[in-house]
């Protein structure tokens, strides 16, 4: 379960406060694929990061698989995360100068034990169903930007974990990749864990189970999907 009780978050902008996330609660178990769509600046990055355990809310509780995520400390919450959630930010965040392989590897530093050996194949099957196979060993800069945000939910996935958040995932894929990112999605979901999209894109929207709107920092309605 991945849960937000009330929470609010503001940054402090050039021209004062800006209320990104205002008392927003949200509830979502095992198995769902829930999207988020609402305009830009709406807030939907911020709610993300938030309920990733990656920026801590001004007030309110986060609780992901039964932890208090804020309430541990910053290491523990380091390797809670890495263990648990798989996040794949709009922005990539891919290391410049390590290869494909390494930026999906570098995942698993995360992670408590690892067996090197089979994170290594697995690290490799991730990067040949997205397509990235003849890339594995290229850094960042030399990719395509799909390329860059595939070799990025690679990453978010090799640790195996429960939870997915995903902003934007298939913001600069064609068709077919985008069908390819979404397949892997719905699959994550259907084999029990729990996606977060945020999405503008229709294709991506229409195969989510229910998609929530934002505006202004709420969550609006609930659309059954
Ligand atoms: N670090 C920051 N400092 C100040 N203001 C910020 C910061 N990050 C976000 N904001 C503001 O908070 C609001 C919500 O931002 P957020 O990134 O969550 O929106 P978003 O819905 O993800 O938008 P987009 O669809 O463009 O990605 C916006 O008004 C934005 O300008
Ligand atoms: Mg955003």
């Amino acid at each position: 379960m991945l849960s937000l009780d009330n929470v609010s978050k503001s940054y402090v902008g050039a021209s004062g406060p800006v209320r990104a996330l205002d008392t927003v609660s949200l509830e979502l178990g095992p198995g769902r694929f829930v999207g988020i769509q609402g305009p830009s600046g709406c807030g939907k990055s911020t709610l993300l990061l938030i309920a990733g355990g990656l920026m801590r809310p001004d007030s309110g509780e986060v609780r992901i698989a039964d932890t208090d995520v804020y309430a541990l400390p910053p290491d523990e919450r380091a390797t809670f995360r890495g263990e648990t959630i798989g996040f794949v930010f709009q922005q990539f965040h891919l290391v410049p100068y390590l290869s494909v392989l390494d930026n999906v590897l570098a995942a698993s530093l995360a992670i408590r034990s690892v067996d090197r050996e089979k994170v290594r194949e697995r690290a490799k099957r991730l990067i040949d169903r997205f397509g990235l196979s003849g890339r594995m060993h290229h850094v960042p800069g030399t990719l395509s930007t799909g390329e860059r945000q595939r070799t990025a939910l690679a990453r978010a996935l090799l640790n195996e974990p429960r939870f997915l958040l995903a902003d934007e995932p298939t913001g600069n894929l064609d068709r077919e990749n985008t069908a390819l990112v979404l397949d892997a999605l719905a699959e994550f979901a259907e084999t029990g864990g729990t996606v977060l999209l945020v999405t503008h894109d229709e294709q991506a929207a229409e195969r989510a189970e229910s998609v929530l709107t934002m505006q202004h920092g709420h969550i609006n309605v609930a659309v059954p999907g």
